[in-house]
């Protein structure tokens, strides 16, 4: 039977990228994404690539919107093996450049967290049902190594000075309901594991980032494919990233 995964914020940047690659190793890909004509034209895309690709209204900050996709995965199809949570934002107020830890409001926090944090579980809850019936489950949390609390709190790390607070206390959460999450599913042929992509390329990680979105995207594509007993892990590029 053809594998099938699900891909949040599949219409650009690593999300695309791993639904293309995905589709390459002959999986069904669902390009969640929030807007239909983007989601739409990335489904072409696709299409022209030899994909089989398939578009589903997903806008992982609305509860409705995560439950109608629901409703339309679980109807038309038997299981479902992958699902990566790779829609993800930064606030327009925080920046990789300044703390935010003593400026930011509540505002900018919580709507961080809607998207990174409390729409990625709601959505994982409803689908673990549909992915329980997978042969060998796979959940990828498209996590951040600014998520990483010993990262955080090193002052030699690399990151030490990259302290947008909403983004990365978002990560850490992320990083925290993967560890719950295998555990909690371990007996039932689920993997579940974080995956941080490197700085990327992307409208998120800017140009300026040293890592192509191919190259970003192969922890996680890696980490979707994966075969082996591996769970509860924190990777990029096959290397364990603290937590
Ligand atoms: N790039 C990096 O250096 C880097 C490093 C570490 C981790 N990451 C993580 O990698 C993931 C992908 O980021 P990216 O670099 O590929 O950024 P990107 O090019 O900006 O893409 C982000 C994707 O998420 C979607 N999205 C945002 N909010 C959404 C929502 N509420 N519902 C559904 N989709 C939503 C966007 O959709 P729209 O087009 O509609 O906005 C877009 O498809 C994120 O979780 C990010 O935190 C990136």
């Amino acid at each position: 039977m053809k594998k099938v995964a699900l891909v949040t914020g599949a219409n650009k940047g690593l999300g695309y990228q791993t639904a293309k690659e995905l589709g390459q190793n002959g999986i069904k890909v669902l390009v969640g994404a929030r807007n239909e004509e983007r989601g739409n034209n990335a489904v072409s895309q696709l299409k022209n690539e030899g994909i089989d690709a398939e578009f589903v209204q997903l806008d992982v900050a609305s509860a409705d919107s995560i439950k109608d996709a629901v409703k339309t995965i679980s109807e038309n199809y038997d299981q479902l093996d992958i699902l990566v949570n790779n829609a993800g934002m930064i606030h327009a107020k925080e920046s990789w450049d300044a703390d935010s830890v003593n400026s930011l409001t509540q505002d900018i926090l919580r709507n961080t967290f809607e998207t990174n944090f409390f729409g990625l579980v709601d959505l994982t809850q409803q689908l673990v049902p549909l992915i329980k019936k997978s042969a060998q489950g796979n959940i990828v949390n498209v996590s951040s190594i600014l998520g990483s609390l010993e990262e955080a709190n090193n002052p030699k790390s690399d990151y030490y000075q990259v302290k947008p607070f909403a983004y990365n206390a978002s990560k850490a959460a992320v990083n925290s309901y993967t560890i719950h999450l295998a555990a909690a599913l371990k007996n039932d042929k689920i993997k579940v594991n974080s995956a941080h992509p490197g700085g990327v390329q992307t409208d998120l990680g800017t140009e300026h980032a040293p890592l192509t979105v191919k190259q970003g995207a192969r922890t996680i594509v890696d980490l979707a494919l994966d075969t082996s007993e591996k769970t509860a892990q924190f990777e990029h590029l096959g290397q364990t990233i603290a937590w």
